[in-house]
Order: C-alpha cells, then structure tokens, then sequence
C-alpha cells in the first residue's frame, strides 16, 4: 500500500495505473474507520482492479459550531485497516494542500442541500459537494463508494455528477450497524454508555415503521408518525420525514415510489443520522436494507 500525501504525487501513482486500463474504486472517509468504512472499501477492491482511500477530515463541511476540532482521529489505526483489505493507494493530503490560500470555489447543490441535514447544517452539502468534486478530479475514478446511512449525501453526489457531467458512477453500500443495530459512526464514540442505550430509539423507530410498511402501511405520514412514538427517549428530534428515496423531496400521500424515512436526532450532545429505505416494488430499486444487524 503506498501512503500519498500530495496532489501531484498521487496523480503521478494513478497516472501508471490507469494507462494500464485498470478499473480505479475511490472511497473517499475522514477516517477514524470502522466496520462501514470497511464495508465500502471490500466493495471497491471486489470490483475494481486498484483501490483508492482518502482519509481527510472536511473543515468546509463543518458549521462554526460543530466538532471539526474534536472530531476523532487515529490514522495509525485507519492505515493498518487499510492495509489489512488490500488497499493500494491511501491518500493522506494536509488541508493546505486541499484548501490552499487564496481557495474560493465551491460547488453549490441548491434545494437538495437545503432540506433535511442541510436546514439543521447549512452550507454542509456545499461543503461535501464541494471536497467530493475535487477528490474525484485528483482521482478520477471509475466507482466511487458511498454509504447509505449519508442517504442524502448520496443523493448531492448523484445529482452533482449528472448536472457537471463527471465521469464517475456511484454505488450506494448498505448501512453497516452494531450489534445491538446502532449504525455505526465515526461519531458514535461520542455517546456516554446511557446515551450509547438511548440511541437505538433510532433503529427502532425505523424498524418499528419498516414493520408496517410490510404489512401494507402505505401512508407517508403514518409511517413517519409510527417511527417517531420509539424516539421520544432522544432529546431532540431534528426530523422524522419520509422522502422520495432519490430527490429527498417530501412525501406525505400515499407511497407509490421508492421512498426513505430519514431520522436526525439528538442524544446527549450528539446528533445521530439513519434512515430506511421503503419500495413499494422491487424492481430498479439500488438500495438494501440491512436493518437487523447480521
Ligand atoms: P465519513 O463519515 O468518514 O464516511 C465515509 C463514507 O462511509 C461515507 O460514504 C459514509 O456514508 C460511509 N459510512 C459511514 N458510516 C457507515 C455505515 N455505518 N455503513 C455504511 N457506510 C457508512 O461521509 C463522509 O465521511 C464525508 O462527508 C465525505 C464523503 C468523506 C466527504 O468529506
């Protein structure tokens, strides 16, 4: 595995690569890894021929008051891990060699950025647009992997790559949860062990609401209701929203495409994200839930 920590010193390592004809898979973290990561990076080296990790840590993803400074950290741990699956490229940059002095264009997502995370987080999605946009014109890769616990997240890169017209296809991983089902995250190592129990309410909600779904539940509103009874021990509940799974537009009749009920809410002093997605038929349908922890 090859450690880089320069724009050109990567160009030059993918450059040899990729006149090869090799198929280059991208996973771009901020690092602090886990089982999730882990998962998106099997993905990229089963299908790809070289895979490449970026651990950077966004500060432009970052509100004023949210925990750039205490964001964890342990690249020791995340470049034994890397190495462990095989990774070929691990591309470590400094935030001067991202963000020189004198940086001032950013990618603006629009209304896709300003509804769920993004009313709670603004200028986040620019933020993760932005960084995506230029990781994948230092990279240029083939796949790029991305989890869908970041649904939203998901949805800005897509409709970034369609509407800049980048070379890039996107695959969505599924959730990758604890044992207990707690998605896992970065993050979570914030939670007390009170908080760490109060934190499933998440889960449950989504399973609580996926149960009715099957049963034949169709209606938005009902089913983000159902879901919000099993959150009422968080401390704050930024959203429970059902939306189209693609467009993150609001849904509130009757389920007639595939759709995703967003949770964001507070434990303690951390603020915990998930989601499951809901078709109504299976076909075309590019996400898996893995709600019960396997
Ligand atoms: P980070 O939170 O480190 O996540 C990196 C990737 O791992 C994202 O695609 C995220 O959706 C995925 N991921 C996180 N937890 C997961 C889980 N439990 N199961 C499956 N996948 C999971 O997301 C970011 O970093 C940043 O916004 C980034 C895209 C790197 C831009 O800075």
């Amino acid at each position: 595995m090859r450690i880089v920590r320069t724009i050109s010193e990567i160009r030059m390592a993918l450059k040899t690569l990729r006149e090869g004809g090799h198929r280059i898979g991208f996973v771009p973290t901020m690092g602090y890894l886990h089982e999730g990561h882990a998962a998106l990076i099997k993905q990229s080296t089963a299908r790809c021929n070289h895979t490449v990790v970026s651990v950077f840590v966004n500060p432009t993803q970052f509100g004023p008051k949210e925990d750039l400074a205490q964001y964890p950290r342990d690249l020791d741990r995340d470049q034994n891990l890397c190495l462990k699956l095989g990774v070929d490229i691990l591309f470590l940059p400094e935030t001067s060699e991202i963000f020189p002095t004198g940086f001032g264009t950013f990618v603006e997502p629009g209304s896709l950025g300003e509804v769920l995370c993004g009313k709670f987080r603004p200028g986040h999605f620019r933020g993760v647009a932005t960084i995506v946009a230029k990781l994948f014109n230092i990279v240029q890769p083939d796949l790029a992997f991305f989890g869908q616990k970041d649904l939203q997240q998901i949805a800005v890169i897509r409709r970034m790559i369609r509407d800049l017209n980048m070379p890039v296809d996107i695959v969505a991983a599924p959730t990758v949860r604890e044992a207990d089902g707690l998605a896992m995250s970065s993050r979570n190592t914030y939670l007390n062990p009170e908080d760490r129990k109060r934190a499933l309410c998440l889960q449950r909600g989504l399973l609580a609401a996926d149960a009715a779904f099957h049963k034949g539940e169709r209606k938005a509103s009902k089913l983000a209701a159902i879901a919000r009874k099993e959150l009422s021990s968080a401390d704050d509940v930024q959203y429970c929203q059902m939306v189209d799974a693609y467009t993150m537009e609001a849904l509130d009749g009757e389920i007639t495409r595939t759709a995703a009920l967003c949770i964001a809410a507070i434990i303690g002093k951390t603020r915990l994200i998930d989601n499951v997605v809901l078709s109504p038929t299976d076909e075309g349908v590019q996400f898996i839930n893995h709600l019960d922890p396997s």
